[in-house]
């Protein structure tokens, strides 16, 4: 069965993921693409309506993305927003006018005419505004069904085409919600039935439709998105899956034992675990640059996983853990304008070197949603909450050339981070939190003796989705504990900083 989907097209605007998070917390299903997009990437959808998002952009510059003419052959209902509202008039010959001044801030709507889109709306109601240019002529046949002090035309309609010059997936407007939701149920009747069960449900039937009775291999790293993705293959097709698990001799303390242990007595997955730690930090010898470190793991890593996978026979797919985050945040704006989204690899160019087809079920979910749907697949809960941990692991977290023994210090002291910071329950109210062997040195003063050793970084960000973070203000006791324990604890360290600069202009991770 086709899902059906509202498709979001983004114009840029900073609002844009609001309107896909409204409706999904109305369990409406949506995507949020480019306005450039084929419109062949659908076809497995049913679609019920467009909404084309606000955008920095005038209708009248030059470069300005324009809307998708195929949308007009479909019939179906379309919402433009703030810019988008703007392009549907000028597709059907109205007329928008530059203002040099921007109307920014609280508004009062004043409904005008009766509207679907407004229904159990009050007729005076509070609105968020962000523009500067603004409809001066109606486009031929709509009506102006709502008004502020600034414009005639804050919202308009014709058939199933409408418009608003407000947002209404910000919080400031009264009732956006219930406005956008009146588009969806109301005007596209689009059913509202994305639940976590439900998303279960299909994502199961539709694998085990698509894969029949050939195999299916899964790179796991035991992290959230690979072990719930895993989860749900093995719930389609049991032992038609197997993942492979590559030591990289990169992971943290106890890592390797721990996510053996829960992937398959937990999840009850079959699992080959592979030990590439010393192909690893043998390729990584004298590799003290940050962006050549990064391609020789990745280059090993499909190297290994090739080989491995090679002694599966009959596999036909390969099972990835991408999210919609990944999708959409490798969204690139070129020239000021063009969106252009490019497919995110969670596993970097094995799906085009190993000549397999890819099964990417949570490809349309955020993080949040991906935690939901663990929750209800009963996966354990310091699973679901673990921080994200970056696939070329402790390599990007030793500055400098990697050997044995940074690595062994690195993992003490991370451990002990972590540990307070659990110890503490501060730690799910983190979003990331790690530890960084710095390559600087310097003197200290131990007992009666002077030391000569390295310094330790840590790091603790909140974030959403990664994108921009701030440091954790964590408290100064548990900071004070946490510098103690590594320096009593770690051998080699005499100094333990934190890391107080927030991305951007840092980055989260130091390499
Ligand atoms: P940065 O350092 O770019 O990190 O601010 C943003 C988020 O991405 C993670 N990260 C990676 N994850 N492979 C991954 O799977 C990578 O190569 C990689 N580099 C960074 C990082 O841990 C943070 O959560």
């Amino acid at each position: 069965m086709k899902q059906e989907t509202i498709i979001i097209f983004d114009y840029g605007s900073q609002y844009t993921r609001l309107i896909s998070r409204r409706l999904r917390e109305n369990n409406v299903f949506c995507d949020l693409v480019s306005p450039n997009i084929d419109p062949k990437f659908f076809k497995d959808r049913k679609i019920k309506g467009f909404i084309l998002s606000g955008g920095p952009n005038s209708v009248y510059d030059n470069s300005a993305p324009k809307i998708p003419e195929w949308i007009l052959d479909y019939d179906i209902p379309i919402l433009g927003i703030c810019y988008g509202m703007q392009l549907i008039a000028q597709a059907f010959n109205g007329k928008v006018e530059k203002t040099q001044n921007r109307e920014y801030g609280d508004a009062v709507l004043r409904i005008k005419k009766e509207s679907k889109l407004f229904e159990n709306i009050p007729p005076s109601n509070k609105v968020w505004m962000s523009h500067s240019d603004k409809i001066i002529t109606l486009p031929e046949k709509f009506i102006a069904t709502a008004e502020t002090n600034n414009t005639f035309c804050a919202a308009f309609e014709k058939d199933n085409i409408f418009g608003v010059q407000f947002h209404p997936e910000v919080d400031n407007t009264n009732l956006g919600d219930e406005i956008l939701i009146n588009f969806a149920l109301k005007i596209c009747k689009v059913k509202n039935n994305w639940t976590s069960k439900n998303f279960i449900q299909n994502s199961i039937a539709q694998i085990r439709d698509e894969v029949g009775n050939k195999n299916v291999i899964c790179a796991i790293s035991g992290g959230v998105d690979s072990s719930i993705t895993a989860t749900l293959i093995h719930r389609a097709i049991g032992e038609q899956l197997t993942s492979i698990f590559v030591n990289n001799g990169l992971l943290r303390k106890n890592e390797e034992h721990d996510v053996m242990n829960f992937l398959k007595n937990d999840l009850g997955l079959n699992v080959h675990l592979y030990d590439a730690s010393n192909q690893f930090l043998e390729k990584l010898k004298n590799i003290t640059d940050p962006e050549q470190k990064r391609k020789i793991i990745g280059a090993e890593f499909i190297n290994v996983f090739e080989k491995e996978s090679k002694k599966i026979k009959n596999v036909e797919f390969l099972a990835q853990g991408t999210l919609y985050s990944d999708v959409v945040e490798s969204a690139i704006i070129k020239d000021g304008h063009q969106v252009v989204i490019k497919s995110h690899h969670n596993v970097g160019g094995l799906p085009e070197k190993m000549n397999l087809k890819l099964i990417e079920p949570l490809r349309l979910l955020f993080k949040d949603e991906v935690r939901e749907i663990g929750k209800e697949l009963g996966i354990n809960k310091n699973i679901i909450g673990r921080h994200p941990f970056p696939g070329p692991g402790l390599a990007i977290r030793i500055m400098g050339e990697i050997t044995e023994t940074k690595l062994s210090i690195l993992r003490e002291s991370d451990h002990i981070f972590i540990e307070e910071l659990k110890k503490s329950n501060i730690y799910d109210d983190i979003w990331q939190a790690f530890a960084v062997l710095t390559d600087t040195q310097s003197v200290g003063v131990m007992g009666d003796n002077r030391t000569y050793q390295h310094c330790i970084a840590i790091r603790a960000v909140n974030s959403k989705d990664a994108m921009t973070a701030d440091w954790s203000k964590i408290p100064y006791e548990i900071l004070s504990k946490i510098s103690s324990r590594i320096i009593n604890e770690v051998d080699g360290i005499n100094r333990v900083v934190y890391d107080i600069t927030s991305k951007p202009p840092s980055t989260i991770e130091w390499e």
